[in-house]
């Protein structure tokens, strides 16, 4: 078995990033400019958030942190995103999910100009993604995509199970995978016989969010085994008091599959680094003038 370092893969990915930051700047172009939107205290998006400006700051991007509280109404809200859509400084913007339960998560994605949209949630990217066209592909996705090229792990003809049909990682990975000329099933709550498509896979990309949901009997020998899980888990021997849960049963199915990506160190890096990369597409106005 061998370990996919997405922390590694990430950090020498962040390392070629500043180098043509570098470059561009040195030649009198613009630093690219990432604006996060965090609303109210979760630890979670905290915790992302936080990773994302550190992310920023290695990159040599300019990045900016906008925080309102948990009662911010969405007009308000809104009104920031048609700022950041009208700044010409800003080259992407993110803003932070879930949020609460008042504001509409679809009318504030909606609401982002398609050409700063470096998560790649806005219709128009999605839609140009699912037509293979060029654009902000999720960056989750675009993550795992990455770490199956830089460990040169064939996709093509292979037979790829994704549990999970979320917006963010199930629907735009499903859509990758066959770009890569993959066979793919997706799973989810409803699937019947969940575990004998798994049996059967070459690669399986888990992101359903139950933790230690994949387990040894589920995995053919030899399979790639992809966790996108980050479910927080109490853990009284962290400092934090919790740890983060794969949805894969590590230990065991380790054992049985050529590559796995560990929990933490596998996935999560990369999501961040795929943002990176999307910030300097957008700085470069690769995809949209
Ligand atoms: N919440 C969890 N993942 C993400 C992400 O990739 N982008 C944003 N904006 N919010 C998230």
């Amino acid at each position: 078995m061998q370990l996919i370092d997405g922390k590694a893969t990430a950090a020498a990915i962040k390392e070629q990033i500043a180098q043509e930051v570098a470059q561009i700047v040195a030649a009198g172009g613009k630093q690219p400019h990432l604006v996060a939107v965090l609303v109210g205290h979760d630890g979670g998006s905290e915790t992302y958030v936080k990773n994302k400006v550190l992310a920023c700051e290695k990159c040599g991007f300019k990045s900016t942190l906008i925080r309102y509280e948990e009662d911010v109404t969405e007009e308000e809200l809104l009104q920031c995103v048609d700022k950041l859509n009208q700044d010409d400084d800003v080259d992407g913007f993110i803003v932070q999910l879930p949020l609460p339960k008042h504001i509409d998560e679809q009318k504030v994605t909606m609401a982002i100009d398609y050409r700063k949209d470096v998560d790649g949630f806005h219709p128009v990217n999605v839609g140009r993604m699912s037509l293979g066209m060029a654009c902000f592909i999720s960056a989750t996705p675009l993550g795992i995509l990455t770490l199956l090229q830089h460990y040169n792990i064939e996709t093509s003809g292979k037979k790829c199970v994704i549990l999970g049909r979320s917006n963010i990682v199930g629907k735009p990975m499903a859509q990758l995978m066959q770009y890569g000329d993959a066979t793919v099933t997706v799973c989810h709550s409803h699937s019947k016989n969940l575990k004998k498509e798994c049996q059967e896979a070459d690669i399986i990309i888990a992101a359903i969010g139950r933790p230690d949901f994949v387990t040894a009997d589920m995995v053919k020998p030899g399979a790639v085994v992809i966790d996108v899980g980050t479910t927080r888990v109490p853990d009284a021997t962290k400092k934090s008091g919790f740890r983060l849960n794969g949805d894969v049963k590590f230990d065991e199915v380790a054992e049985k599959c050529s590559f796995i990506t560990p929990v933490p160190g596998g996935v999560g890096p990369m999501t961040i680094c795929s943002l990176m990369k999307n910030t300097l597409a957008a700085g470069k106005k690769e995809y949209y003038s």
